[in-house]
């Protein structure tokens, strides 16, 4: 069976007259798999949005595949793009900006139904919403209201509602809870966790979060500067990270047994603007642990073992023969 969501050298720049055009994804390989939660992290400005717009098709990428189910998408006549849509939904960080705050909160999670399902009768459509509310934890009532009499931790369960009506295959949930008082955000991370064993649901998790993301993912992507530079499951990731601004990232973690943290990890200068070229490493110029070799010719991700994925020509070397270069 091939991967839900399969990405193969995918580019985008985003140009614009009289501006340096920005490169938000170089070269970008994912596979995900059905039924599993891949996170997606790294410093604002990434490109973590604009990978999970390109998957939900409200973006195009300049170059490369992205296909679904082994479908190239860019090949999908309408019709069967209008199907796929359904099977692929979106939750957002600011709820209240994605609800329309005029309609009441049945009509918005009924919307994509009218869109996906138009045969639907009047009865029907009420029978689904109110199955959605029931299963996002909203009361029967909440059909009636405006998202602005809502909380902010109920406005997100609309979204969510909106997101899984259609019965899609995969939620795209990009920063979901970041908006959220720190007590909500759990609930809803309970919420997400519970609808996803039992829709069998498959996430794209963006998050920079390190301890949420930790909680609920299966897989971890690490992008910097519009490339992923790690992946693996979360326990390779975050045991043993081999890139170098991995390891910078996890740095900031706190462990709760500090024997077992390791090496600090410091980069140097900041991150460089997303409109320059690179013909090497993107790192390079920050890293401690820079060789000649880095900036030769462009660093493409490669096996170590198991799902482990790294984009470092040192990525073989053991933390503790990189440590003169590091500190505890
Ligand atoms: N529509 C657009 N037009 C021009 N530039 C854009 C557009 N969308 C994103 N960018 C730029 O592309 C780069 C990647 O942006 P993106 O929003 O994907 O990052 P992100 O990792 O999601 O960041 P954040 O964590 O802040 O949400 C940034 O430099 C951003 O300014
Ligand atoms: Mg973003």
């Amino acid at each position: 069976m091939p991967p839900l969501v399969e990405l193969a050298g995918v580019n985008k720049t985003f140009r614009r007259p009289g501006q340096a055009p920005i490169h938000a994804l170089n070269d970008i390989s994912l596979t995900m798999n059905e039924g599993e939660t891949l996170a997606l992290i790294g410093e604002s400005g990434s490109g973590k949005s604009t990978l999970g717009r390109i998957i939900l098709r409200l973006l195009e990428a300049d170059s490369g595949t992205v296909r679904f189910e082994g479908t190239d998408l860019s090949a999908l006549p309408d019709r069967e793009m209008r199907y796929l849509r359904s099977r692929l939904q979106a939750v957002f960080q600011e709820p209240y900006e994605s609800l329309d705050p005029r309609l009441s909160v049945g009509s918005i999670v009924a919307e994509p139904l009218r869109v996906h399902e138009p045969g639907l009768s009047q009865a029907e459509l009420r029978e689904r919403v109110l199955t959605c509310l029931e299963q996002v934890g909203l009361p029967p009532d909440a059909a009636g209201r405006k998202p602005g009499a809502l909380s902010g931790g109920q406005q997100q369960r609309v979204g969510i509602a909106r997101a899984i009506i259609t019965r899609p295959q995969m939620i795209v949930l990009d920063e979901p809870t970041s908006s959220l008082d720190l007590s909500v955000r759990a609930h809803i991370l309970e919420l997400l966790a519970e609808l996803q064993r039992e829709l069998g649901l498959t996430y794209l998790f963006i998050s920079h979060d390190i301890h949420t993301v930790e909680y609920v993912s299966s897989r971890i992507a690490v992008m910097y500067l519009g490339r992923i530079v790690e992946t693996g499951t979360v326990r390779e990731v975050f045991d043993d990270p081999r890139h170098p601004y991995t390891r910078a990232l996890l740095s900031a973690r706190l462990s709760t047994d500090p024997r077992e943290s390791p090496p600090q990890l410091r980069l140097t200068g900041d991150i460089a603007a997303p409109t320059t070229s690179h013909h090497g490493c993107v790192l390079a110029g920050r890293c401690p642990l820079v060789t000649a070799e880095c900036t030769a010719g462009p660093v493409r991700p490669r096996a170590l073992t198991g799902d482990h994925e790294v984009a470092c020509v040192r990525a073989d070397e053991t933390p503790d023969l990189l440590a003169p270069a590091v500190s505890r």
